[in-house]
């Protein structure tokens, strides 16, 4: 079942056609709360009373060309004057080929540069997320390039890759933040672990290596998982060295285990919840629905109900 919705999520034809079923549209409210930054930033309210900070991320892939990563360059910057200007504590988490990886890497790294230093005027953090292996490499190129420059940069690492442990080291050095998160593409088995047991292991032992440079303050590290039992076992781990709850935030997405969130940001962990919005949420809603096959049944539901 994994493995016919992440085929779905990439094929053009439904990319282009199911989107326009009324029951599609009403079952992926479950994971965005609308398609317009508004409809984010009014749902990231919600979230203030409960001390859970927010991440926002305007749904969108490859680009055809370089205009239209210009367009969304211009959309981040507004996004951040609109954060700003509702004192939310929220960070802007972006796709590298939204802006432009797969057309020209420099004017990427010019729109990355830009919309880090207006972040951080805001205090905020401008995250980059981690798409298939193909762009594992210059993803990576760029964000140390960005993290020398600008402090503010965070980037997401994925569990299931074999290269992640080699990578982490890598970055250690440049005190990094990091996102690390299982992973959500169809990648083989030379190159990733398949097996949940298996990354979730590998998930652990990469935060148990994290966790000291995170108690040092040189890594801020963010556990994007709604796996609550490696978010207490990593919890363990930091306890066992003495190190408090804030050494490392949680990072969930949106209609996923939200009473979870209100659980561990009441009980004092550090919660962000990630927003996503905008028109293009195909792929990344069958990448939701990989994750959970359940959540086909609940999709098929809305048919009915
Ligand atoms: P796992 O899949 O083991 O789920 C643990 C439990 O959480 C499940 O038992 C279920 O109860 C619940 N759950 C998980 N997914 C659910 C769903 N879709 N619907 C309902 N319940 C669900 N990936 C990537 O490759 N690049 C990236 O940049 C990011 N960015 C990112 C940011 C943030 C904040 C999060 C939380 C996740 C990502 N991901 C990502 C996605 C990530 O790689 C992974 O696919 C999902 O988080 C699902 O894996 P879990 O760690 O939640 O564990």
């Amino acid at each position: 079942m994994r493995r016919i919705l992440l085929w779905m999520a990439r094929n053009r034809w439904l990319k282009e056609h199911l989107p326009r079923l009324w029951f599609a549209r009403r079952a992926v409210r479950k994971f965005m709360p609308g398609e317009t930054i508004e409809a984010a930033l009014n749902a990231a309210e919600e979230f203030r009373p409960l001390g859970i900070g927010i991440l926002l991320t305007r749904l969108g892939e490859n680009l055809s060309d370089l205009s239209q990563a210009q367009e969304v360059a211009d959309h981040y910057h507004r996004v951040i004057d609109l954060v700003r200007a509702r004192g939310l504590d929220a960070e802007v988490s972006l796709k590298l080929t939204q802006i432009g990886l797969d057309l020209d890497a420099d004017a990427t790294y010019r729109h990355l540069g830009s919309l880090a230093a207006h972040a951080a005027e805001a205090n905020g953090t401008l995250w980059i997320d981690m798409e298939g292996s193909a762009y594992v490499d210059r993803t990576l190129e760029l964000y140390r390039r960005l993290k020398v420059e600008h402090a503010n940069a965070g980037i997401c690492l994925q569990a299931y890759l074999r290269r992640t442990p080699a990578d982490v080291h890598e970055l250690l050095p440049l005190q990094p933040q990091v996102r690390l998160v299982k992973g959500a593409y169809d990648e083989p088995a030379e190159i990733a672990f398949r097996r949940r047991a298996e990354v979730d292991a590998a998930y652990l032992s990469l935060c148990v290596l994290m966790l000291p440079a995170a108690g040092r303050g040189e890594l801020r590290l963010g556990l994007g998982t709604h796996d609550t039992r490696l978010v207490e076992q990593v919890a363990a781990h930091a306890r066992a060295a003495g190190q408090a709850l804030d050494t490392f935030e949680v990072q969930m997405l949106y209609g996923i285990r939200m009473d979870q969130q209100r659980r561990l940001a009441a009980e004092g962990y550090v919660v962000r919840d990630l927003i996503a919005y905008g028109e293009a949420w195909y792929a990344w809603y069958m990448r939701r629905l990989a994750e959970r096959p359940a959540n086909v049944w609940f999709a098929l539901r809305q048919l009915v109900g």
